[in-house]
């Protein structure tokens, strides 16, 4: 969610003016997404890196972390919306991490759409994290170094019980995944739009996925083999 800061100082606001708008555009494409029956969403809200910003912007995203969560809680909870995280969520302060864990245990339940928090993310953190515990099952005995393949990995990553990634949508106009789920990314179509974060309308989320519509996603095939698998499934 890029962008926040541009759309401040072209307004000559603060940062946090800009944050603070862009957490209006978290709601209206949440909602959206739902309206759509799309089965999860994740946010890269905070990333691990984000840590090193100046302690007033940090602070004042914590605060809009917290406010977030306590007014969205009801509509999450009336929506049928399980919320999850993926991050080292632990470095979090409690005024971010107690709401939080309140409101990921009362929608644990909730079927309709994941809404996953990106939260002192990283994508090699994540898959850093991922192969020290492997590596330490396979010091212990309990796993063979041969049974690390792609799904074992994969079922070890912070991000295990979301769906494959099928859009990434990049905003801002920055051509760069910025640690955003490497592993997850590998097959994924990716969408980037010069659109400032807090400018991405309902109508920029459709014009993302039309094109992703539009797109053939061969899986490393050719069309051939793929209109062969399509004719053995019918
Ligand atoms: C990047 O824009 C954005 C962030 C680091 C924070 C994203 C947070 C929100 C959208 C609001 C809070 C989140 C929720 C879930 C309520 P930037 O500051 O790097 O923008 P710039 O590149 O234009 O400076």
């Amino acid at each position: 969610m890029d962008g926040n800061g541009r759309w401040a100082l072209k307004r000559g606001l603060s940062r946090f003016e800009g944050h603070n708008k862009g957490a209006d555009s978290v709601r209206t494409i949440t909602r959206a997404c739902r309206r759509l029956d799309i089965r999860a969403l994740t946010l890269y809200a905070f990333s691990e890196q984000n840590w090193n910003r100046p302690v007033a912007e940090v602070e004042s995203l914590m605060a809009l972390l917290r406010r977030y969560l306590l007014e969205e809680r009801a509509e999450i909870m009336e929506n049928d919306i399980r919320l999850t995280t993926i991050g080292r969520t632990h470095r979090l302060p409690s005024s971010v991490s107690e709401p939080l864990a309140d409101l990921i245990r009362d929608s644990a339940g909730n079927q309709s759409m994941d809404l996953c928090l990106a939260l002192s993310y990283g994508g090699q953190e994540e898959l850093g994290d991922a192969m020290r515990r492997l590596a330490q099952q396979v010091a212990d005995g309990t796993l063979a170094p041969d049974a690390v393949d792609e799904q074992r990995i994969g079922a070890e990553l912070w991000s295990s019980h979301l769906p494959p990634l099928d859009l990434l949508i990049r905003t801002s106009g920055e051509l760069r995944l910025s640690n955003f789920m490497l592993w997850q990314a590998a097959y994924a179509e990716l969408f980037f739009t010069p659109t400032l974060w807090p400018d991405f309308c309902e109508d920029d989320l459709n014009e993302a996925i039309e094109s992703f519509r539009l797109r053939e996603r061969r899986f490393g095939r050719t069309d051939e083999n793929i209109e062969a698998l399509l004719q053995a499934n019918d």
